[in-house]
């Protein structure tokens, strides 16, 4: 797919100032902040900036070949979408938009429990070839129809989340109203109206709701039932039984997000899981927790030929997914980046933002004179 870059865009940082001018202030503080202080979200990015990379100027060298090859499929690159709830609230239509890019560019999209797209439609766009992320419902039969719909749309992964045990706490959340139950303030309807890209695209798409999931709910729920009903429903931990359970009925491919220690990675090991996402949801959820890069860096060494280790969670350009390979990722994710593309660029900022981390990453390892993506973890300096 041809690499097309919007030239005002030419970073995370400019497509993030613009989605922040686009969109109604509770959808772009929803996207951008971390919890309680911020501080994991701040970590995230410092401890990825302090790993640093060496070239080989005099080495033999031809050219860069970005695929890299994941549970059988090669990707052109070896970054992908990670699950994203209430997209369609950050921009209308975002789920279709980045599923449809990364389905064009052959890049992995992961589609979230709770963002409004559904598993089928997603599947329609894809051709069957998206990842669907599961929050673990409460009730086992709803928690059954998921996974027998997303094994009939042909999913490629199923990506259990682990590290939602309780609702993040987050201040601007709460001061917008946008925590559950969820409230439509004046102060939000006002800020909607200076929004009118934003206003528009959601009369032509509806008002977002939670797809996947609109067979389970009692129809004409209000704001308060809602949360009510989001709160029952996935207040499903993930333990060692439900895993194994999902595991029976799983016949794809298993893997789990949010692990960030070796006692759950053995766990996981032994339940016969095949990839961990390392993640903290990108300092969403834990602020006294360490940064992904450091426990994904250890978790790489210790069980890279048990199990494959990805990374997500402050990520924001080619730099960063060359630090986390060199560091021992296999893969890696991101959330918000992707997302600000779309806030910014609305239909177009899947395919830019992709595009942009293409153009980035290649110019990294070329200049590293690196080969092949497996071969970064010979640039670190240690
Ligand atoms: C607004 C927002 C909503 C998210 N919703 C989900 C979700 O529904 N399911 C999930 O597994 N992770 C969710 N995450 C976490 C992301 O999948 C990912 O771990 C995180 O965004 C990575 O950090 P980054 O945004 O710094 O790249 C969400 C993240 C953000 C920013």
């Amino acid at each position: 797919m041809e690499i097309k870059i919007n030239p005002k865009y030419p970073s995370v940082t400019d497509l993030r100032k613009r989605a922040q001018v686009k969109m109604p202030k509770f959808a772009f503080e929803y996207l951008d902040g971390g919890c309680n202080e911020d501080i994991n979200l701040d970590k995230n990015r410092t401890d990825l900036q302090k790993i640093e990379l060496m070239p080989q100027y005099l080495s033999k060298f031809d050219k860069s070949d970005l695929r890299t090859e994941l549970f059988g499929h090669t990707y052109n690159a070896p970054f992908g979408i990670a699950p994203v709830g209430l997209q369609g609230l950050m921009w209308p239509n975002s789920p279709e938009i980045l599923a449809k890019a990364a389905f064009n560019h052959n890049v992995p999209f992961i589609l979230s429990t709770v963002t409004t797209s559904s598993i089928e439609r997603v599947a329609e766009l894809t051709e069957g070839k998206s990842w669907f992320q599961l929050y673990h419902p409460a009730e086992e039969k709803v928690k059954r129809d998921l996974l027998d719909r997303a094994a009939n749309a042909g999913t490629d992964v199923l990506v259990i989340l682990a590290d939602v045990p309780t609702f993040g706490y987050r201040p601007r959340d709460v001061r917008n109203g946008l925590a559950m139950p969820p409230s439509m303030s004046l102060k939000n309807i006002i800020e909607v109206l200076k929004k009118p890209d934003w206003a528009i695209q959601t009369l032509i798409h509806g008002q977002p709701a939670f797809k996947t999931l609109e067979p389970y709910m009692p129809k004409g729920l209000n704001l308060k039932k809602l949360g009510e009903f989001m709160d029952v429903t996935f207040s499903g931990r993930l333990n060692e039984d439900r895993i194994a359970s999902i595991r029976d009925q799983w016949k794809g491919k298993l893997v789990i997000k949010g692990v960030v220690n070796e006692m759950d990675a053995q766990k996981a090991i032994n339940l016969g899981v095949d990839g961990l996402i390392v993640s903290n949801h990108g300092g969403r959820q834990l602020d006294a927790g360490q940064s992904s890069i450091v426990p994904m860096t250890h978790l790489a060494k210790k069980y890279k030929n048990d199990i494959k280790i990805m990374v997500d969670s402050g990520l924001r350009g080619g730099p960063d997914i060359a630090r986390a390979m060199a560091n021992g990722a296999e893969f890696t994710f991101m959330g918000r980046s992707f997302m600000y593309g779309v806030g910014a660029l609305g239909k177009d900022g899947g395919d830019h933002t992709i595009s942009l981390m293409k153009r980035e990453f290649q110019q990294v390892m070329e200049q590293l004179c690196c080969e092949k993506v497996q071969n970064l973890p010979q640039h670190l300096i240690k």
